[in-house]
């Protein structure tokens, strides 16, 4: 039996990190992505990808050099976390076009491009596991978050577009393959302070959360992250569902 591997990006701090971490603890592979790497970590079974996921050309060139290393050659499980975001702040009548564009290239067009890519890379025997990780902003608008609800949004959708494919499309046929769109909660990250340190003007509701941050609401990392470990691990999925950390 091989090890499982698993690519998880955004690894290299925040829920990406402490997921790495877990899945580390559990005895997979892990090849994480991101432009920095995680502090502190040398582990013989971390491998990790510089890359920034805004820049096409390089997205494509590293992931064409992961699969003709043959890192998913012979596995009989593969995990894909697809982690990293930006939460840019700006409301719809301030935001400019390669802000837009940045979020979206991010936040969604790389994400849907890693599920074929894994598709077209994993063996075909191999039991695929993904998590996207979503937020219940891709259910729920909050002023000042445009490309990022809109972005999660677009994500779940590409889920259940893939999962739909599993039965209708012919080289997707007997793919053993589950997605989830997970939802992690208010997570003490980065991305928390940014929200934190937003502009009230772009981002009206800002107070809301430094009250979170101040009532010691926000979770830690490690939570959600163990969950996605367990995600990865499971053998008894539905092609697409939806999780919220805690439920
Ligand atoms: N924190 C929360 O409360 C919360 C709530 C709901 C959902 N989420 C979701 O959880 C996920 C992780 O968020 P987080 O809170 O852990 O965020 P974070 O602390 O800001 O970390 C973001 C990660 O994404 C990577 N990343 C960002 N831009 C990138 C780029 N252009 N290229 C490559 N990597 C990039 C960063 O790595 P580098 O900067 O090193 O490249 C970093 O590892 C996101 O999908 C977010 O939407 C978070």
């Amino acid at each position: 039996m091989t090890r499982p591997l698993a690519i998880v990006t955004g690894s290299s701090r925040g829920i990406g990190r402490a997921v790495v971490d877990a899945l580390l603890t559990h005895d997979w592979d892990v090849t994480g992505v991101a432009r920095g790497e995680p502090e502190g970590l040398t582990h013989p079974h971390y491998s990790h990808v510089t890359c920034d996921l805004d820049d096409l050309d390089a997205v494509t060139q590293k992931f064409e050099q992961v699969a003709a290393q043959g890192q998913l050659a012979d596995r009989s499980r593969i995990g894909l976390v697809n982690n990293a975001a930006i939460l840019d702040i700006e409301s719809v009548a301030s935001s400019s076009l390669q802000n837009l564009d940045r979020s979206m290239r991010v936040n969604v067009t790389v994400p849907v491009w890693l599920h074929g890519w894994l598709c077209r890379t994993a063996p075909a025997s191999a039991r695929l596991r993904i998590v996207d990780v979503s937020s219940g902003a891709a259910t729920s608008p909050y002023p000042g978050w445009v490309a990022y609800c809109a972005s999660k949004a677009a994500l779940d959708m590409a889920g259940q577009v893939l999962a739909e494919e599993l039965g209708e499309v012919d080289s997707m046929r007997g793919r053993d393959l589950a997605l989830v769109s997970f939802a992690p909660g208010v997570v003490a990250t980065g991305m928390q302070e940014t929200i934190r340190g937003a502009d009230e003007r772009e981002f009206p509701r800002r107070q809301r959360f430094v009250e979170l941050h101040e009532e010691g609401a926000l979770i830690d990392a490690a939570g959600p992250a163990a969950e996605v470990a367990e995600l990865l691990g499971r053998d008894d999925l539905p092609p697409f569902s939806r999780r919220r950390f805690g439920d």
